[in-house]
């Protein structure tokens, strides 16, 4: 994030508008509605709202880029039709998600002043609810559709029989593993039951449901059964405190053969945890929709590894905002 000036301030600080407009719309469903040209008045009426705001809102999206107007109405420019109008193309879950996150960060400063209080309330809103569990993972299939195949290109799993994808949420991973490497003789996905309701119908899409294994459990207090080969973490252990990463990995120790691997996937930070960006501004959103968690470097989470025992441990860049940490039994 380059601040130079003060009218970098003045935008950074006013970014919250745009979101805030673009967020309301997509709750709305607005760009469902807006495949084809509509008159404000009469959308408005459809979705029971104002006509006056609407009005305003719609010339907004449209100075933002998200729709265009001509003399007889709006409609969804090219990028909005593509992602947030219902349909395959449709990815505006994660936006539901992030939008439904902001009553979270309305309390970053309460959390500042006394401490990392997540009241039992406000858990149940903002993780508990099963519908905004549905919302939650569908957006995690959003923004893994096209890293997950990339990511797992960059393994090589040849000596693997038997995979757990540990929290594998909505089974992007699982599908772009079962795409990547044939071979694997089991594939399991252990997640949360709700969490499987939704992989269940994702996999099924995909034609892949057969080919796995679906193992309801909570990793903080199930083990996660024996025989496997390989454990895949991704975007896991930054909800969990430390000591709540040590408890999953020495899970993940117990359940692995000799000589099976654990591969952690994560925003990691660098060294000194003040960069890179991403990660640091993810760490907050930890701070506020968890109660311990946190983005964590590749250092820490490699000493955890070694802690518990694992070997060879090394780290690798995978994409742009993400990287690995591996690390294996002993034989
Ligand atoms: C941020 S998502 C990551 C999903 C997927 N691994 C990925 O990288 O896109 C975290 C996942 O952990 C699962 N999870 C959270 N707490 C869990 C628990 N206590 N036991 C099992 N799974 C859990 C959630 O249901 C969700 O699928």
């Amino acid at each position: 994030m380059k601040l130079e000036t003060f009218q970098d301030l003045l935008r950074m600080a006013g970014g919250f508008q745009p979101a805030k407009i673009f967020l309301v719309a997509n709750d709305l469903d607005l760009f469902t509605l807006l495949g084809g040209e509509r008159d404000a008045e009469d959308l408005a009426a459809q979705l029971g709202v104002q006509p006056r705001a609407l009005g305003i809102l719609l010339d907004a999206l449209t100075a933002m880029g998200l729709l265009q107007k001509s003399a007889a109405g709006y409609r969804n420019a090219e990028l909005a039709q593509t992602w947030l109008s219902a349909g395959p193309g449709y990815r505006g879950h994660i936006f539901k998600h992030l939008h439904h996150c902001w009553q979270a960060w309305n309390g970053l400063e309460r959390i500042l002043r006394e401490g990392n209080l997540v009241t039992p309330m406000e858990k149940e809103i903002l993780v508990d609810s099963e519908r905004w569990n549905h919302i939650f993972i569908n957006g995690m299939d959003d923004v893994t559709r096209e890293l997950a195949p990339q990511v797992v290109a960059q393994l090589d799993l040849a000596d693997v029989d038997v995979l757990m994808d540990l929290g594998g949420g909505p089974g992007t991973y699982v599908a772009a593993f079962l795409a990547r490497f044939p071979h694997l003789r089991e594939v399991r996905l252990f997640d949360l039951p709700e969490t499987l309701e939704v992989a269940r119908e994702k996999l099924a899409a995909r034609g892949l449901l057969e080919r796995v294994n679906l193992i309801p459990g909570d990793f903080l207090r199930n083990e996660l059964g024996e025989g496997l080969d390989a454990v895949w973490v991704s975007q896991v252990l930054h909800s969990q405190s430390k000591e709540g990463c040590r408890l999953v990995l020495e899970k993940v120790w117990r359940a692995l053969n000799p000589g099976g691997r654990v591969l952690v996937h994560e925003f990691f930070l660098g060294e000194d945890r003040a960069a890179p960006l991403r990660p640091a501004i993810f760490s907050v959103h930890m701070l506020v929709m968890t109660e311990g968690g946190r983005a964590y470097s590749h250092a820490e989470i490699a000493r955890l590894l070694e802690q518990i025992g694992f070997e060879a441990v090394e780290t690798l860049a995978v994409s742009e905002d993400t990287g690995l940490v591996m690390g294996r039994k002993p034989r």
